[in-house]
């Protein structure tokens, strides 16, 4: 009988510690995603004005701290987003702001009922008094995908206003740059020395120019878009771990069954963690993802696919690219 009750107790201890173990080397990936677009509406059910499951931002949030992740930057796509993007991260613990506006959103400034010089004094004071919230200028860039948006005269002329943010403000940039020829790049340079440093998010560019970016002291930010092709994963490999950031850009860019990426996905993450199951909005519960509607958690894939690219660890990655973002992002942050 006591013979019995001693093994009980030594099995229970054993679960204990089994599951210790598990807890632990969860904790031990830790990821920030430096691009969600939290502020979108399909975050609380609504697809394009259509109420379609209920809200389930708190879940979305319980999901990325599952996987580890803990901290996120909501990008800020022109001044009513950056106020809704600080909204957010004063609700929800873990989630930090950037303030800015988009190159494609950039024909908005000229529509500003007090005018540009307001728009963007509005948006320093907005960086100004919520520091420990904003960590980043931007989005801010140029964008020639998508003309149709915004011509290059307003992208050209309010992206170099937003250098003038970052100086202001001592904050880093979170930059886009999308099929610009070498635009971007010559910007950049050009105002180098007004800003400390920042990431250009969602790179999707050739290796040359990444390279550009790279000696001009800038990170390059990889998701599931930067991934789709051969191209982007050998333009990926070379990207040195100490200069990369990982996001999710969600609710974009998640990792296809078309991409290049997709074969290099295993069944799980190196400690065991696995994509929750995703059904269509139409068949949502809580506890599943919806499809094609991508969310900070499947950051573990962009992980998986890079740490197999590099050939190193998915934790020495985690490692690496956590403090890499810690540096820029959140210096004087305690995550
Ligand atoms: C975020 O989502 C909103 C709503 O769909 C959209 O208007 C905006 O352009 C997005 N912002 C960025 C930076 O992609
Ligand atoms: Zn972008």
């Amino acid at each position: 009988m006591a013979c019995k009750v001693v093994l009980e107790i030594i099995f229970a201890l054993l679960h204990f510690m089994n599951h210790l173990r598990t807890q632990l080397t969860r904790q031990g990936m830790k990821l920030i995603d430096i691009g969600a677009n939290l502020t979108d509406p399909v975050f609380r059910g609504l697809y394009r004005g259509k109420q379609s499951h209920p809200d389930d931002m708190q879940q979305i949030l319980d999901r990325a701290r599952a996987a580890g992740v803990v901290a996120m930057m909501v990008t800020g796509g022109n001044l009513h987003e950056s106020k809704e993007a600080i909204a957010l991260a004063r609700e929800f613990p873990g989630l930090y702001a950037t303030v800015g506006c988009h190159p494609t959103r950039t024909s908005e400034v000229d529509k500003h009922s007090a005018g540009a010089d307001a728009y963007f004094a509005e948006l320093q004071d907005l960086a100004e008094k919520n520091r420990d919230k904003v960590v980043a200028i931007g989005e801010c860039g140029l964008d020639y995908d998508r003309l149709h948006f915004s011509d290059k005269e307003p992208q050209h002329k309010y992206f170099a206003r937003q250098f003038a943010l970052a100086e202001a403000t001592k904050l880093p940039m979170f930059l886009h740059n999308r099929n610009t020829g070498g635009d971007f790049a010559k910007m950049i340079k050009e105002n180098r020395h007004r800003f400390s440093t920042g990431v250009v998010h969602s790179y999707t560019g050739p290796i040359d120019e990444a390279k550009e970016l790279l000696e001009m002291g800038l990170y390059i930010g990889l998701n599931g878009c930067s991934l789709k092709t051969e191209e982007n994963l050998e333009v990926a490999k070379q990207i040195p771990v100490d200069r990369l950031m990982i996001e999710t850009d969600c609710p974009y860019c998640e990792i296809r069954p078309t991409h290049a990426s997709h074969k290099l996905l295993k069944p799980e993450n190196s400690d065991g963690w696995k994509a929750p199951e995703a059904k269509k909005k139409e068949r949502w519960t809580p506890e599943c993802m919806v499809k094609s509607r991508n969310e900070p958690c499947m950051i573990r894939q962009v992980l998986q696919v890079l740490a197999s690219l590099h050939g190193i660890s998915e934790q020495d990655l985690a490692d690496q690219v956590f403090e890499n973002t810690r540096k820029v992002f959140f210096p004087d942050q305690d995550i």
